[in-house]
């Protein structure tokens, strides 16, 4: 175990030193002060490290990830972290990150149970329960890569709507939120293109986004009658 431990010792040196060789100052004027632009709010999957899919050095990309990539609006770690990278760091673009094979969207597609996250998932599964009209259609795997696609939707709308950044956009501060999803496979980023960047953004952005799933055709007779209602719901509260 200690020579595990000592192997990553070892690494960090070797790293520090090729850092300052091919940048000399690197740190001491990283430690003066940090200015990232970016935000990134991912998975904590170990294969979705920020800084590596997006070639950012330390320095250039403020990081919060958790399990699923889920903002809640209780949620004070997630809210706290956000709060400081606009009001203080003045970040100028927030993404939501996804990726597919996501292990708690899968958990919360399939109904597996894995424990305490449970809980955390349900907030995916809310996700799922919300828009199952245009998911249950789908075959198995689709399913769970569609979920992680609107997953990531719900969480940007949670962002934007985020006191923060809400107050952000009053004040007048450029801010956008962008949705993205990574591609475990071949390790590429995929935009879907729900960039939110002022109040009257959210509702259109998101009612637009949903409308790219398609709800499964409805034998005459069984009476869809709700209309867009996953849309109405998921938009009611962002038009304040
Ligand atoms: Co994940």
């Amino acid at each position: 175990m200690n020579d595990v431990l000592h192997d990553l010792f070892e690494r960090n040196r070797r790293w520090a030193a090729a850092t300052e060789a091919r940048e000399p100052g690197f740190f001491t004027r990283l430690a003066q002060q940090q200015n990232p632009r970016y935000m990134w709010i991912g998975c904590a999957d170990s294969r979705v490290p920020a800084n590596e899919i997006t070639g950012l050095d330390p320095g250039e990309v403020f990081v919060h990830r958790n399990v699923a990539n889920v903002v809640v609006h209780s949620d004070l770690n997630a809210l706290s972290t956000i709060q400081f990278a606009v009001e203080h760091l003045k970040v100028e673009h927030i993404m939501v990150v996804g990726h597919y094979g996501c292990a708690g969207v899968r958990a919360a597609m399939r109904g597996i149970r894995v424990g305490l996250a449970d809980n955390w998932l349900r907030h995916v599964h809310d996700v799922r329960l919300r828009h199952r009209r245009r998911l249950d259609h789908l075959p198995p795997d689709q399913q769970e890569d569609i979920l992680c696609e609107m997953n990531v939707i719900e969480q940007v709308g949670n962002v934007a709507l985020s006191t923060v950044v809400q107050d952000a956009w009053a004040r007048g501060q450029p801010l956008a939120v962008h949705g993205w999803v990574y591609g475990l496979k071949d390790g590429l980023l995929k935009n879907l293109d729900v960039t939110m960047h002022r109040p009257d953004s959210v509702v259109p952005v998101f009612s637009a986004a949903l409308k790219r799933y398609p709800r499964r055709a409805v034998a005459s007779g069984e009476g869809e009658g709700e209309g867009d209602a996953d849309i109405a719901f998921g938009a009611g509260p962002l038009g304040h």
